[in-house]
């Protein structure tokens, strides 16, 4: 196998006290064997950054990381990733922010990217770029002289031809993925709308799963991430005898537990979310001092402008729901904007008598599966899921909801509390099983066998 060497913006570099991993790279740590490397962002704002990468290396891996200027970051990070993109990519057109500016920083920042990785490279090594910050990243590394594979996974939803059309520069993304030998999608839809997009916009001719353009074949294929659940579900077992675990089961005094974990972020539907929960309480009143919803969501891109105003908004819905419905011993809703360890979520989710995963859109949402996985196969919690996570595709045993119903996700809550022990067992069994199949090794491993199979050659 050749090297390999991920790329993304932000890098898990370890720190000297152990910190905990995210997604990512729980999901790549089977793939990290010495001698691979991590490049990326180092996660700080520079006047003058060097273009050397600063190396740290950790079990024999090299994690190698550049600092942004701050005008970098406001247009690469604030202004086209995450003003423009993310909400073009999560079917948001009302708040896309499009501004030419922003667009030439994140490919600057792309272009320096590539210039400081190209010299650190081996004609034969592997690159695996990751999500939506580094779509031109492979054509720029090309123009580097780099000769190897290069894959790249989209880990957020992807859009029909009518959507992305609305981004002035639609044409250039697609035909700058189209630079990849390899693009990945969480589901089978999105990476058809991409070869739709390939075949409409740019008049490529696509083959089941390949792209034919200008004497290229690219191949577009769904590879759904998954998470480590056998580990997972240890933790969340361990968990139960963490302190702030222990505090809230107690605080619970046996009412049940609603949990709803997410970073602050539009796509995850957190008001409507909020509004159902007072629905439930005000079409059943039976569960009123039955039930805690604890939604916990760590602030997020604070600089972007639409981030700030669902901040106040879900503020005031809070305060809004616990002044209507809480009683001097009661109160419904416990609102919370900062992060906990993963040891303690996953502690709290295993308290959970319902997970409740209502984005508007979403990648895949890993919140879903480690709801599952932290479950007890004699006494297990029950999971509302959104139609429009890539999730809801495998675990159809959740109970599916529409998220812009607050009605709908009410009524899924109340047969959630009021399902019987038996079908919670027998729901949960299917679900446990498919979250314990469907690893993230597994995804990792199918990935890297399509980046290196014979039939990705760069020529047609
Ligand atoms: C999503 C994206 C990731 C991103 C993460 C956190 O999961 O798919 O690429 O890293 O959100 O967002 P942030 O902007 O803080 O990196």
């Amino acid at each position: 196998m050749a090297r390999l060497v991920v790329v993304s913006n932000r890098v898990p570099v370890p720190k000297a006290r152990g910190t905990a991993a995210g997604g990512l790279a729980v999901a790549l740590k089977d793939l990290l064997t010495p001698g691979a490397m991590w490049f990326g962002w180092s996660g700080r704002l520079t006047a003058n950054p060097s273009p050397q990468p600063a190396i740290v290396e950790a079990r024999g891996v090299t994690y190698a990381t550049v600092d942004l200027t701050p005008d970098a970051y406001r247009g690469f990070y604030v202004g086209f990733a995450n003003g423009a993109l993310w909400p073009l990519l999560h079917f948001r057109l009302g708040l896309m922010h499009f501004r030419r500016e922003d667009y030439e920083g994140y490919l600057s920042v792309n272009q320096s990217f590539a210039a400081s990785l190209a010299p650190m490279l081996q004609g034969d090594d592997t690159v695996w770029a990751h999500d939506y910050h580094l779509i031109p990243f492979a054509r720029l590394l090309r123009k580097q002289g780099f000769g190897g594979r290069l894959g790249f996974f989209l880990h957020v939803p992807f859009v029909p031809p009518s959507m992305i059309e609305a981004m002035p520069v639609a044409r250039e993304l697609v035909a700058d993925l189209c630079a990849y030998d390899l693009v990945g999608f969480q589901t089978e839809e999105h990476a058809r709308d991409f070869r739709d997009c390939a075949q409409r916009m740019l008049g490529a001719t696509v083959e089941g799963e390949w792209i034919r353009l200008a004497g290229r074949r690219v191949r577009a294929f769904a590879d759904p991430i998954g998470i480590d659940a056998q580990a997972f579900a240890q933790d969340a077992a361990r968990a139960e005898g963490d302190k702030e675990v222990l505090r809230v089961a107690e605080s619970l005094s046996s009412r049940a537990l609603a949990i709803g974990v997410d970073r602050l972020d539009y796509s995850k539907g957190l008001p409507h979310r909020f509004e159902a929960f007072g629905r439930l309480i005000e079409k059943h009143p039976e569960h009123k001092r039955r039930i805690h919803f604890l939604q916990i969501c760590p602030r997020s891109r604070e600089e972007v402008d639409e981030y700030r105003k669902l901040r106040t908004e879900l503020d005031r819905l809070a305060g809004r729901i616990n002044g209507r419905f809480s009683e001097f011993d009661w109160t419904p809703l416990r609102y919370s904007t900062r992060g906990a360890p993963r040891s303690t979520l996953a502690g709290l989710y295993r308290l959970g008598r319902i997970g409740v995963v209502t984005p508007l859109r979403d990648g895949m949402n890993l919140v879903a599966k480690e709801f599952v996985a932290a479950q007890s196969d004699e006494d297990p919690g029950v999971l509302v899921l959104s139609q429009f996570a890539g999730a809801a595709q495998d675990l159809t045993e959740a109970l599916i909801v529409n998220p812009f119903d607050p009605d709908a996700i009410a009524d899924a809550m109340h047969v959630a509390l009021t399902m019987p022990l038996s079908e919670r067992q027998e729901r949960h069994a299917v679900l446990k099983e498919k979250v314990l199949r469907t690893t993230a090794e597994a995804y990792c491993r199918r990935f890297i066998d399509a980046l290196e199979a014979p039939a990705v050659a760069r020529a047609a």
